[in-house]
């Protein structure tokens, strides 16, 4: 199946200024940024290489629309976004310079500031590198972390609590990797149940990267963490997403993190700013 048209401001306003300039033809994007294409310059809207035409006012629209990425079908633009009725909570796709951000009732699932999502992931990732046997992701959200774990992981599993979630990443074009990588299997569900599942020391890696802990407390828990560690092998690493360790609430959420993790078990707990967040070993 062919990826359908998915737009934000940072391609369409190249098209405006392709048709000002009286170019009938662009090297342009038609998948936010990812990769490049041809795209046609024509009076009544720009085309794209599926054959769908947008008119130059939905392209307009779009380029004064900062926060969402859209959908181009049947000749209109729609918002990438959803509300789920599982959570209460709404999902959209926002777009950056590079990849796209996911923001769950407002809140980004990335850092963006003097960043990008992909960089940041990649910072999470060092953390805890070589990613080797078998990692456990206990939050999809976009799979960034768990598509760049792929790569040098046997196998990935990926937790998504919310189907709406897992919508947004199957209409993002840097996302695919997810749902085409045979080393990556995808869970629907709340990862503090589903952990559950797990036999006792069956992942070297686990990325534990939840949303804050107002929208997800349980995540943050003794008992979860008591159960990262059961799953955990001996030597295995862990690293767990916090936030900003420049903010004050951070910063004390992050001395409870550390306290509650010890007490599971865990050694060598060790701030690492740089990404954010924490990392412990087995
Ligand atoms: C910060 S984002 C994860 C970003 C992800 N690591 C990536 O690479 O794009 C958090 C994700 O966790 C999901 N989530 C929230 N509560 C959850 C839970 N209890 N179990 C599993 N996933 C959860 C949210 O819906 C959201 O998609």
């Amino acid at each position: 199946m062919t990826h359908p048209v998915i737009l934000s401001h940072f391609q369409t306003r190249s098209f405006l200024k392709a048709r000002e300039d009286g170019k009938l033809c662009i090297k342009g994007s038609q998948d936010l940024g990812l990769t490049s294409v041809a795209v046609s310059i024509k009076p009544e809207g720009a085309r794209f290489t599926n054959n769908e035409l947008l008119p130059w006012n939905a392209i307009e629209k779009i380029s004064q629309t900062e926060n969402n990425c859209f959908i181009v079908e049947r000749g209109e633009a729609r918002k990438i976004q959803l509300y789920s009725d599982i959570t209460n909570r709404l999902y959209s796709l926002m777009p950056t310079h590079k990849a796209p951000t996911m923001l769950v009732s407002g809140i980004l699932m990335h850092r963006i500031k003097g960043t990008d999502p992909y960089s940041d992931t990649l910072e999470k990732l060092k953390t805890v590198k070589p990613l080797i046997g078998h990692v456990l992701d206990t939050a999809t959200g976009l799979g960034y972390t768990a598509i760049e774990s792929s790569k040098t992981a046997s196998h990935v599993i990926t937790i998504e609590l919310d189907p709406s979630a897992q919508e947004i990443a199957r209409l993002n074009p840097w996302s695919q990797l997810l749902f085409d990588n045979p080393k990556i299997t995808q869970r629907l569900g709340d990862s503090y149940d589903l952990i559950e599942e797990f036999e006792d020391h069956t992942f070297t890696r686990i990325i534990h990267d939840p949303p804050t802990l107002s929208l997800a407390g349980h995540l943050y828990a003794v008992e979860f963490y008591a159960e990262l560690y059961r799953v955990l092998r001996q030597k295995g690493r862990l690293f767990h997403y916090i936030g900003n360790p420049e903010s004050r609430s951070v910063r004390k959420i992050t001395k409870g993190v550390i306290d509650r993790l010890r007490g599971v078990g865990f050694s060598r707990v060790t701030r690492h700013p740089n990404a954010f967040g924490v990392v412990a070993f087995k």
